[in-house]
């Protein structure tokens, strides 16, 4: 029934479903109480290391130039006393130990993939008050798809919340804190390669955080939804960005617009006039998006057309399916329910994934 209306909402855009070869991402459980530099070498469990450096190589030689791979390369290796961001410097350390990767370059990866990330996020509320959210990460390198793993980050045995990332990247850009909150990022300001060594500054000097690493941090410490929605709001960060962020109860659902020091803008659900979606792409909200680009319009055209009353993480699954909201470069997609973190589920997304006429 609920797959009849769906496909009926996608016949009503004129598209047909072909997404076939979607595959389930390894997890991996992380302790929080075990030493940084030590962390993630469970990772080595799930994927070989000759792969990950290979990988990561391809990801760092499409996004900066080489000249400029080279200098920080020696200005980081010089630094013998190089002080690393807090609060996971001591991590990229230990992957770089541990991965048989050098310093220089894991953090030159992390930093690469700051820059680049398109996507499509909504946050949406059923008749009875729960909250779903849902996101497409669009990134143009494939190899991505086999480096996507789920992380489950525990205290004292205990989940303390769980992430999507890309193996060798120690920030989240997709999380949930279970029965709290869950939080994804979209990229803001269309970065060039030459903003990424403004990115790095701004770590390093100004000690503002990489966008994924608030996102990390919050999931990490904040109490609740309110006290999520504050820290992703005023934290200062190195590069603008969208939050989306879910709670567990009615109206608890928001997309803040982030300047690098603090909020420009907090769109909230408004389920009493009718918001009880919000859609966010790449673009400030406030104005019409690109006319090339028409991911925006069509999540809410399917979100209309599913209707209050039919959505759930399925049917919201449904919508971030329909082309041109997934596309050739989505490399995975996560939907999530603060208020059922079981449900939590990231699925890889073929390269040809998108609904066809
Ligand atoms: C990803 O892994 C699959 C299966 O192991 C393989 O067929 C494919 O070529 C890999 N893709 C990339 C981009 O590495
Ligand atoms: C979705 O529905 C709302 C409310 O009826 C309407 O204002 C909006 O224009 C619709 N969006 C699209 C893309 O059809
Ligand atoms: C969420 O998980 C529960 C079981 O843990 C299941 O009964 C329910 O159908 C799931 N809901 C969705 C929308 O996947």
């Amino acid at each position: 029934m609920l797959l009849l209306l769906v496909r009926a909402a996608a016949l009503l855009v004129g598209l047909a479903v072909s997404c076939s070869s979607d595959f389930t991402p390894p997890t991996i459980d992380i302790n929080l109480d075990d030493d940084p530099h030590v962390r993630w070498v469970p990772i080595l469990k799930a994927f070989d290391s000759d792969f990950l450096k290979k990988a990561a190589q391809e990801v760092i030689e499409s996004t900066i130039p080489k000249w400029l791979h080279e200098v920080l390369r020696s200005v980081i290796k010089v630094s013998e006393q190089f002080i690393l961001p807090k609060p996971y410097g001591e991590e990229l350390r230990g992957m770089a130990a541990h991965f048989g990767s050098s310093l220089p370059d894991a953090i030159m990866l992390n930093f690469a993939y700051e820059a680049t990330a398109f996507c499509t996020s909504i946050v949406a509320q059923d008749k009875d008050g729960n909250i779903y959210h849902g996101r497409n990460l669009d990134y143009p390198y494939s190899v991505l798809r086999n480096l996507t793993v789920n992380v489950v980050f525990r205290k004292k045995g205990k989940i303390s919340y769980i992430g999507t990332t890309f193996a060798g990247y120690v920030g989240l850009w997709t999380g949930q804190s279970p029965y709290k909150f869950t939080v994804s990022g979209d990229e803001r300001d269309k970065d060039h390669w030459w903003d990424f060594w403004k990115n790095m500054v701004s770590a390093f000097l100004l000690r503002r955080s990489p966008v994924s690493w608030l996102v990390r941090e919050t999931l990490e410490e904040a109490e609740d939804f309110q006290d999520a929605v504050l820290r992703l709001s005023k934290i200062p960060i190195i590069t603008g960005v969208y939050y989306i962020v879910g709670g567990t109860r009615p109206g608890e659902g928001v997309v803040i617009t982030r300047d690098r020091a603090g909020p420009a803008d907090i769109w909230p659900l408004d389920p009493a006039s009718g918001g009880w979606f919000r859609v966010e792409t790449n673009f400030d909200h406030w104005r019409p998006s690109p006319a090339k680009d028409h991911r925006k319009e069509a999540a809410e055209k399917a979100m209309n057309a599913t209707g209050q009353e039919h959505i759930n993480m399925y049917s919201l699954y449904q919508v971030l399916s329909l082309f041109p909201v997934c596309n050739g470069i989505t490399v995975y997609t996560t939907t999530m329910s603060a208020e059922t973190p079981e449900n939590y589920t990231t699925l890889v997304r073929p390269p040809d994934c998108r609904m066809i006429h």
